[in-house]
């Protein structure tokens, strides 16, 4: 990525993480769900258009996991569909607060939440995995930020390596990017993993004049 790109995302990055910081503890109403989000979690972010694919993506026979489940908004709409959901986060307090939110909505019973560094403590394999990853490849200072910065990409990096095996045969990843990450980085990474890619929805943005389009893929071998 050109240099002068590159520092004008991290200004990006620093204007969303403090604004995302100052709206925070919130209580949302979307999708038909009553979510509370407490500080140091990631709050339901952009258009909308990836959770609505959720509910279209997964059959109530699907196994479903959501990975960086945040405020468990993934996790919820899965539930909708299908009874056996695992929702995982490396945030402890994401973990909390997605499985409070399970609590409020109703669907508890469907969904398993865990603390994971990515598939660390995740056993078998999936129909549908979601993921909306951090974007940027700096480094997390504190919880919050986990949400959108990744070091170096070590969560996107073990994810799209090892994620093959977490999936049955015929199975699916929906997964969010955009190109307010290395968006390049990430195509490599899917054609090192040699999965198909079809694009199911785009989002453009433009903020201090730096145009980011974001995307919802999915994945299949
Ligand atoms: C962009 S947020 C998405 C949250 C939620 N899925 C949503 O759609 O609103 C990314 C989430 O990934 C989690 N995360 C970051 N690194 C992780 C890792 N190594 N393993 C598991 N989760 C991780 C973050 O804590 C955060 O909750």
């Amino acid at each position: 990525m050109p240099p002068e790109r590159a520092r004008r995302l991290r200004k990006w990055h620093d204007d969303a993480y403090r604004e995302m910081h100052d709206s925070l503890p919130r209580r949302i109403f979307h999708l038909g769900l009553e979510l509370r989000v407490p500080e140091d979690v990631f709050p339901p972010a952009g258009d909308g258009s990836f959770h609505r694919l959720i509910r279209d993506e997964v059959r109530p026979s699907d196994r479903v996991l959501d990975m960086g489940t945040g405020s468990g908004i993934g996790a919820l709409l899965a539930a909708s569909r299908s009874s056996d959901v695992v929702a995982v986060d490396i945030n402890p307090k994401a973990v909390a607060a997605a499985a409070a939110n399970a609590v409020r909505n109703g669907v508890a019973d469907r969904i398993r939440f865990l603390e994971s560094d990515v598939f660390a403590a995740v056993d078998g394999r999936f129909d549908v995995i979601l993921f909306d990853p951090p974007f940027r490849w700096f480094k997390a200072r504190d919880l919050l930020e986990l949400g959108t910065a990744d070091e170096n990409y070590r969560a996107l990096t073990t994810f799209m390596t090892n994620a093959v095996s977490y999936l049955r045969p015929g199975g699916r990843i929906l997964l969010h990017f955009g190109t307010s990450g290395d968006i390049d980085y990430l195509y490599q990474l899917i054609d090192a993993a040699a999965f198909k890619k079809e694009v199911l929805a785009t989002e453009e943005l433009t903020r201090e004049r730096l145009s980011v389009t974001y995307y919802v893929f999915r994945l299949t071998r």
